[in-house]
């Protein structure tokens, strides 16, 4: 069932699917409490077959066996289904048009309330923070930012502020960005930890986008490389959550690779098509949305 791109069929019977893929969901759903339902098939079917190939099991349902008798593989699967890739200035073309962004906002409005939601380990919360300092034309003190994600132990590293450098991970390189980000981060060997002055903007909570309460009053909400993960149904409804917590021509960015569905587009006008960039449409009356709660 694993082809030569490392992806498992999923429901290919030419590859060899047996049918136990399902049964996997179900017991992961229900046994380690992971809401599979949210997520998209193509997602958890590259997830569960990453840890197929690592395992060596060539079958689901020889993973499955593996997963209900193995406490380690369980803790695996549920390691590998959390989605928590990011970093600082991720995408730096699509920071630049969030500096016009900011700018704009800081020319126009007394305070800029801005939402990274789904922030993971805070980087993307502290880069808002670190540019807002950064530019002479963005007022940094009346910037609040707003860092929320539904993985508590994201938020733990989020609060702390403090992030290895690894073989794989090039901090320096992210913060670049930046002519001189040595003024917001403390370095030390493969340390890199956030300043004072650049925290004291920043808040983090917890907030699942699925089920808790759209926020209020916002001025731009950054919700990047989550909604590729997410199946369609649940998609629109977090989408449904974030326009409401936005003020009637608040901005909104979403990943590069990610599109506004095609029943909310009304919600947003374009600002930047390429930057993934909207502003919220005032003239659009949500109330006649169904309740967020009202999920599939
Ligand atoms: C790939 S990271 C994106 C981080 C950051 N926005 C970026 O683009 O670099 C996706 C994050 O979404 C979070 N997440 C998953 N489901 C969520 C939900 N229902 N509500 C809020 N956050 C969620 C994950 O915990 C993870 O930290």
């Amino acid at each position: 069932m694993i082809d030569g791109t490392g992806d498992a069929g999923l429901g290919s019977d030419s590859t060899g699917t047996d049918g136990a893929f399902p049964d996997i969901l179900t017991f992961v759903e229900d046994e380690l409490s992971f809401a599979t339902s949210h997520y998209n098939d193509s997602y958890l079917d590259r997830r569960v077959s990453s840890r197929m190939r690592r395992t060596q099991c060539e079958t689901y349902e020889a993973y499955f066996k593996k997963l209900r008798t193995n406490p380690d593989e369980q803790e695996a699967l549920l390691e590998a289904l959390s989605i928590n890739v990011t970093g600082f200035f991720r995408n730096p073309d699509v920071w630049s048009g969030i500096r016009t962004i900011l700018r704009r906002l800081s020319e126009n409005t007394g305070t800029v309330r801005i939402w990274s939601a789904a922030c993971a380990d805070g980087r993307e919360p502290y880069s808002l923070s670190m540019l807002a300092h950064d530019d002479p034309k963005i007022d940094e003190s009346s910037v609040t930012v707003l860092g929320t994600d539904i993985s508590t132990p994201a938020l733990e590293t989020a609060r702390k502020g403090v992030y290895e450098e690894s073989r794989t991970v090039d901090l320096d390189e992210q913060l670049t960005f930046l002519d001189d980000y040595h003024r917001y981060v403390d370095v030390d060997d493969r340390t890199f930890r956030i300043s004072d002055e650049i925290k004291q903007n920043v808040r983090f909570r917890r907030h699942d986008l699925i089920n808790d309460d759209p926020k209020s009053g916002f001025d731009l909400v950054v919700c990047r490389n989550l909604f590729i993960y997410i199946d369609n149904a649940y998609k629109e409804s977090m989408l449904k959550t974030i326009a409401r917590s936005l003020r009637s021509d608040g901005y909104l960015v979403i990943g590069k690779a990610e599109t506004i569905p095609p029943t909310l587009k009304s919600a947003f006008t374009v600002c930047e098509a390429r930057l993934r960039i909207y502003q919220r449409d005032g003239k659009v009356d949500h109330a006649g949305w169904p309740d967020h709660h009202s999920n599939p």
